[in-house]
């Protein structure tokens, strides 16, 4: 069992600013891990019957597949709430234990309320909820937001959702963008626990966040809520974007080892989100990662935003290859630009 912080902590041993209280470290544990993919496959060819493309074109720059692509009741709450309980199922936790909700998404329903107070009716769950926007590296960014709550004594409970239907957002006629997202969502439950403080403790060992607006017009959507007349649909220079993940992505999985005083080869799984199987094999390598040990689903899932790596590190918990005590590197590079990592002990 994880060890809980006790009720009074908070009030009683003031939390300095690391999280140490008393010679102990406050860490967010990832408890459970849940999912949901919408029922529906949609696969390269019937996209080429759509766009001028093809499954071939679509499979050497991508690595994608298929996808899967929401109906209308798979709402991006609905999903929300599907991946929540899954992660709060795995973790056998009850609803009352969540004390706050965040979910990732840059597709939400309607401009408020968030997607999270959806869920948390849904679930019925207490405590508060907000959604966070910061496009494919949302799911990082929650985390490092549901860790530092965590840390302050504020919460003890988070459910961390990246939920995304960037199918309503696409423009089906643009094949440099429409073969390459896809639908779903994936939570994940931390609870606060103990340790010393270490790299050998359990649970997130640490986030790093980046973003640069001035690169805020290589991936955007040209619409906003609101607007009836222009709904908006997602616009990406896509090799500016993998140019710039390449670099960045490398800069910042450096970053977190060397802010961890970890060597390369205490990383067990690389966890990284799913845009490009060519990004993903290039930060694999330099981590010197063999391709086993890197958890790859943009092949059936396609990019789902910041849905994609919860929905990969669900897939990789649930069917064994990731244990408990592994050290998992996530990263994240999307639109913003943002960017940034969390490596965490399982
Ligand atoms: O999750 C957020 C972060 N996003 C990313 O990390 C995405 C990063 N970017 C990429 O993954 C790649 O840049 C893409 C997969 C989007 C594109 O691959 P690329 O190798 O960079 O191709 P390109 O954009 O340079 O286009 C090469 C050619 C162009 O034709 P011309 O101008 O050379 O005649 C495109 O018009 O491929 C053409 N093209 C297509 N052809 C067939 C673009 N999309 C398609 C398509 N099917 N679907």
């Amino acid at each position: 069992m994880d060890q809980i912080v006790p009720e009074q902590a908070p009030s009683q041993q003031p939390v300095e600013q690391s999280g140490m209280a008393n010679g102990v470290m406050i860490r967010s544990i990832l408890a459970g891990i849940g999912a949901y993919l919408p029922k529906r496959v949609v696969s390269n060819e019937e996209l080429a019957e759509r766009v001028e493309t093809s499954d071939v074109w679509i499979r050497e720059r991508t690595g994608i597949r298929q996808r899967h692509i929401a109906g209308p009741d798979e709402t991006c709450a609905f999903m929300a709430t599907e991946a929540a309980r899954a992660a709060l199922a795995d973790a056998g936790v009850a609803p009352a234990e969540v004390g706050a909700i965040i979910v990732a998404t840059a597709t939400p329903d309607q401009a408020f309320p968030s997607t999270a107070v959806r869920v948390q009716a849904a679930i019925g769950a207490g405590g508060f909820g907000f959604d966070l926007s910061a496009a494919c590296s949302g799911f990082i960014y929650a985390m490092s937001v549901a860790d530092s709550m965590i840390k302050a004594g504020q919460v003890k409970g988070v459910l961390v959702i990246g939920a995304e239907v960037y199918s309503r957002i696409m423009n089906w006629e643009d094949r440099g963008t429409c073969v390459l997202f896809g639908d779903g969502a994936g939570a994940v439950f931390l609870r606060a626990g103990t340790g010393d403080g270490t790299a050998a403790d359990r649970g997130i060992l640490s986030t790093h966040l980046h973003a640069n607006g001035n690169y805020g017009d290589m991936l955007y959507v040209d619409g906003a809520v609101g607007r009836p007349d222009r709904p908006g649909h997602l616009v990406m220079q896509g090799n500016q974007v993998f140019r710039h993940a390449v670099t960045l992505l490398s800069e910042t999985v450096t970053e977190a080892l060397a802010a961890n005083d970890m060597p390369q080869s205490a990383v067990d799984w690389l966890v990284p989100h799913q845009a490009n199987l060519r990004i993903i094999d290039g930060i694999g390598r330099k981590l010197g990662l063999p391709p086993e040990r890197v958890v790859v689903t943009v092949d059936r899932h396609a990019n789902t935003s910041a849905a994609s790596i919860p929905l990969a590190l669900s897939e990789a918990w649930h069917d064994g290859r990731i244990q408990r005590g592994q050290v998992v590197l996530m990263e994240a590079l999307g639109g913003g630009l943002t960017w940034g990592s969390a490596l965490v002990r399982m």
